[in-house]
C-alpha cells in the first residue's frame, strides 16, 4: 500500500504536461546564443502551464526573489487555487524552467525544463546560494558517502563497496576553475573524470543510471538545482548529500532570511525532499538523461521527458509528438 499524500496521481502526468511546455517554448531559442530569450520563454511557458492545474502551489525554488524576479519568483502563488477562496492541495513547488540556459544557447548537451513538488514544508526552501555536493546512484549501504570526508575517503569506500579499484571509478564534476584541488585529488587517485559544462541537474541523476558510466557527483554548484536533484533521486534511489556555501556576508544573511541557523548542516535526501514528492524533466537539448525537443519534417514537434513519484518509486518515460501549437 502507498502512503497517502496530498499529491494527486493525475498530477504526474499534468508535472509533464508542464515541463513540456517549457521546452517547447525553448525550441527556437536552441542554439542561438540568447541565454535571456531562452530562460524567458521557459519560464513564461511554465508560469502559463501551472496556472492551468488544479492546485493551491507556491514556488519555493523559483528564478529568485520576488524583487529579482518578475515570474515564478520565490513565493509567488501559481495554480487555480492561488486566489484567494481557491481550492485544491497546498503543494510547493521547485523549479528550475531553463536549467542550463549557456547549453540551450550554445546547443550543448543536457539543459532540462525540471520542476519537483512536494506537499507543503516538502522541499528546502534553499537560497540562491551554492551547494557542495556528492551523490551516488541506488544499491549501496546506507552512508557509504559523506560530505564530511576527503573526496579520496568517499572515493574508496564507493570502490570497496563497487568491488573495484578506486582508479575504476567515474566521477563527474562541473568544468570550473573553483574545482582545480577537487580534480586534483581524483586524478592522483587515478579516477576517470567526466567534466560536463554546465547541467549539475542532469549530473546527479546520471550516476543513477549505468549506461552513463558515473560512478560518482563531486563538487559545488547551485543549491536550487541540489534540492531538484535530490527529489530526483528521492524517486530513483540513490544518495545525495549537500552543504550550503557562503561566499559573503550577504549570502549568509539570505540564509537566515530563509530560516537556516546552522550554516555549516549537511543535508541529506529528506532534509532536502521529504515525504511524496514528483519529479518531471523534459529534455531541451539532447543529453544522457533525454532527448531534446525537436520538430520533425512535418511539424510536428517531439518531446521526451521522464515523470517520476517518491511515494510510488514510479518512472515513467514520456515521447511527446505535439500537433496544433
Ligand atoms: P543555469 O541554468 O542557471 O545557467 O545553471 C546552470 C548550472 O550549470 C547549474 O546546473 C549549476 O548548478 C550551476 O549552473 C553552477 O553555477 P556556476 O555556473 O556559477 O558554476
Amino acid at each position: 500500500m502507498q502512503p497517502s499524500s496530498v499529491l494527486d496521481r493525475v498530477l504526474v502526468l499534468e508535472m509533464v504536461r508542464v515541463t513540456e511546455k517549457a521546452a517547447i517554448a525553448c525550441l527556437s531559442q536552441v542554439g542561438r546564443g540568447d541565454e535571456h530569450a531562452a530562460d524567458a520563454a521557459a519560464v513564461e511557458a511554465m508560469r502559463d502551464a501551472l496556472n492551468e492545474l488544479d492546485f493551491d502551489g507556491t514556488i519555493v525554488i523559483g528564478e529568485g526573489e520576488r524583487d529579482e524576479a518578475p515570474m515564478l519568483f520565490i513565493g509567488e502563488k501559481v495554480g487555480r487555487g492561488r486566489h484567494e477562496g481557491g481550492t485544491g492541495p497546498k503543494i510547493d513547488i521547485a523549479l528550475d524552467p531553463l536549467e542550463g540556459t549557456t547549453i540551450c544557447a550554445k546547443n550543448g548537451p543536457n539543459s532540462l525544463a525540471v520542476l519537483a513538488i512536494a506537499e507543503e514544508g516538502g522541499l528546502l526552501n534553499a537560497p540562491d546560494v551554492y551547494m557542495d555536493k556528492i551523490a551516488i546512484g541506488p544499491g549501496y549501504a546506507e552512508d557509504i558517502i559523506d560530505l564530511g570526508r576527503s573526496v579520496t575517503a568517499n572515493v574508496t569506500a564507493l570502490a570497496a563497496a563497487k568491488g573495484v579499484a578506486p582508479a575504476a571509478i567515474t566521477a563527474c564534476v562541473l568544468d570550473r576553475p573553483r574545482h582545480e584541488a577537487l580534480i586534483k585529488e581524483l586524478r592522483a587517485i587515478g579516477c576517470s573524470i567526466m567534466l560536463i559544462g554546465d547541467g549539475d541537474v542532469a549530473g546527479v541523476i546520471a550516476t543513477t543510471n549505468p549506461d552513463t558510466g558515473i560512478d560518482i557527483y563531486f563538487g559545488s554548484g547551485g543549491a536550487p538545482e541540489g534540492v531538484l536533484a535530490a527529489a530526483a533521486l528521492r524517486c530513483v534511489g540513490g544518495q545525495f548529500q549537500g552543504r550550503l556555501l557562503f561566499r559573503n556576508d550577504d549570502e549568509r544573511a539570505r540564509a537566515k532570511k530563509w530560516g537556516i541557523s546552522d550554516l555549516d548542516r549537511i543535508y541529506k535526501l529528506r532534509d532536502l525532499a521529504k515525504g511524496d514528492v514528483i519529479f518531471a524533466a523534459t529534455g531541451v537539448t539532447d543529453g544522457s538523461l533525454l532527448a531534446g525537443v525537436k520538430t520533425l519534417r512535418d511539424g510536428t514537434v517531439t518531446t521526451e521527458s521522464v515523470v517520476m513519484r517518491a511515494s510510488s518509486r514510479t518512472v515513467r518515460w514520456v515521447k511527446g509528438e505535439h500537433r496544433n501549437l
